[in-house]
């Protein structure tokens, strides 16, 4: 029997995907297949982060069915199910289960019944441990909290992955523990609200905040690099901003979901900070640790978006250089507050600020790039791509690939960068 999974949306889906493929392969004698055509379940994992993947999946979901084996099954799973639930299968009557984000673990369940809708996002597993599968064997992804407790005006995610529950941080060290016993140095832990860990639990648990379980695991013996994402701007104490940049298991690469640079949007999208609190952040964290690399996410339009406000963006952008930057243009989701905001920006507009914006940023890339060249990085190699390259990460999350074979993969080496690329920098090993 074989399964095709197609992951759309965040690194929370990604292991969703992992923790399904893990049940169906252990209890249902499933492998999987990149080719759709020759599976006898097709799973999609939706994200419902904004309307275009949503609106897609229905065509996509036509040519499945059509080029399909004929008794093949297919099930939609993920942040879409969560939302949509039952009009998927009304829109799509060849469908036979939809399985919400909040719900992976039923996936055996749901299988064997006829047109099943698990979309409960109070549902909460009594225990949060799957049977295991990763695809990599060199990186662990982990989740370390499900759902989402803020109500950013603007987003769908506590509507698809519900309350905001930590889970035991005993569980994350066996499963952290367990990872690097198989062989992975390299950690990286996945919550919408990371540095809100701890808030609450399912049950009774010892108060354990994010900063305090990052001491924790980075006692592990063998585990070398913690990352995490998100992390909320609104969070970022100084405990918090502290142990990141002493602890030298974490990596010195930060996210720092900006989403607008004028305080008054932030304020509409009930972000509950303002521009000043985020530079101040940044300030903070540049000052305890000089070498960290920032990543952000930018949304361009958002209901009252103003040109001076968007001006706001554009100096937060130069005043903190980004390495990296997520942007996006506001999508109105359903069962938010915004999608009910009149004050539309208009089409043009939204467009012209994001090309306006990420150009700013290629700027500001091609100049941080630049000063790479030359320089020698740790990198730890997991992938091999094609010409006979192997591709990792510095600690401060370049991209960096060297001439080589499957035998730098799971190793760490020092590279000296020798030519620039937008998204990868290629290099040669030194040591
Ligand atoms: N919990 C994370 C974000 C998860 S969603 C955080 O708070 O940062 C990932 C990103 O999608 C968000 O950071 C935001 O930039 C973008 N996003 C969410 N809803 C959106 C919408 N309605 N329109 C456009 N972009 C959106
Ligand atoms: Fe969405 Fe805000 Fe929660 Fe992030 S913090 S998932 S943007 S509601
Ligand atoms: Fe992730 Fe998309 Fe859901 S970003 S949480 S898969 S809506």
């Amino acid at each position: 029997m074989k399964l095709f999974i197609e992951t759309l949306g965040c690194a929370m889906n990604s292991r969703d995907s992992e923790h399904m493929i893990a049940e169906l392969t252990e209890k249902e004698g499933y492998e999987t297949t990149n080719d759709f055509r020759e599976a006898d379940l097709i799973l999609i994992n939706t994200c419902s982060v904004r309307e275009k993947p949503v609106s897609k999946l229905f065509s996509e979901l036509g040519v499945f069915n059509k080029k399909k084996k004929p008794d093949a099954k297919i099930g939609v799973c993920g942040c879409t199910a969560s939302h949509l639930g039952e009009e998927i299968i009304k829109r799509a009557p060849y469908v036979n289960f939809v399985l919400g984000a909040r719900n992976v673990s039923k996936i055996s369940e749901v299988l064997h019944k006829d047109r099943a809708v698990e979309i409960d996002i109070n549902y909460d597993e009594s225990e949060f441990a799957f049977n295991d599968f990763r695809t990599s064997s060199y990186k662990a992804f982990i989740n370390i909290s499900i759902g989402c407790d803020k109500s950013c005006t603007y987003c769908i995610v506590p509507k698809t992955r519900g309350d905001e529950i930590s889970i035991p941080d005993t569980l994350i060290i066996n499963e952290a523990k367990k990872a690097v016993d198989a062989g992975a140095k390299e950690i990286f832990l996945l919550g919408q609200n990371v540095n809100n860990y701890g808030r609450r639990f399912s049950g009774e648990h010892e108060k354990v905040n994010f900063s305090e379980l990052l001491r924790r695991l980075s006692k592990i013996e063998g585990l070398e690099r913690i990352r995490f994402t998100s992390p909320h701007p609104f969070h970022m104490d100084d405990e918090f901003i502290e142990e990141f940049a002493k602890n030298p298991k974490i990596c010195k690469s930060m996210h720092m979901p900006l989403q607008s640079g004028s305080s008054k949007v932030l304020k509409e999208m009930k972000r509950g900070y303002t521009k000043e609190w985020f530079l101040n952040r940044v300030e903070k964290l540049r000052k305890e640790c000089p070498e960290v690399s920032i990543s952000t996410d930018i949304i361009v339009a958002f209901p009252g978006e103003s040109d001076e406000d968007f001006l706001d963006s554009l100096d937060v952008m130069r005043q903190v250089r980004f390495n990296q930057i997520f942007s996006f243009k506001y999508s109105a989701r359903p069962e938010t507050e915004a999608e009910h905001f009149t004050n539309t920006v208009d089409e043009e507009v939204a467009s012209l600020r994001l090309t306006t914006l990420q150009n700013l940023h290629t700027e500001i890339l091609d100049e941080i790039n630049a000063t790479s060249l030359g320089k020698t990085y740790k990198v730890y190699f997991e992938d091999l791509i094609q010409d006979y390259y192997v591709s990792g990460r510095s600690d401060d999350n370049i991209v960096i690939k060297v001439k080589g074979s499957d035998e730098l993969l799971g190793q760490f080496r020092d590279v000296k960068i020798t030519s620039i690329g937008r998204t990868i920098l290629t290099g040669e090993v030194v040591a």
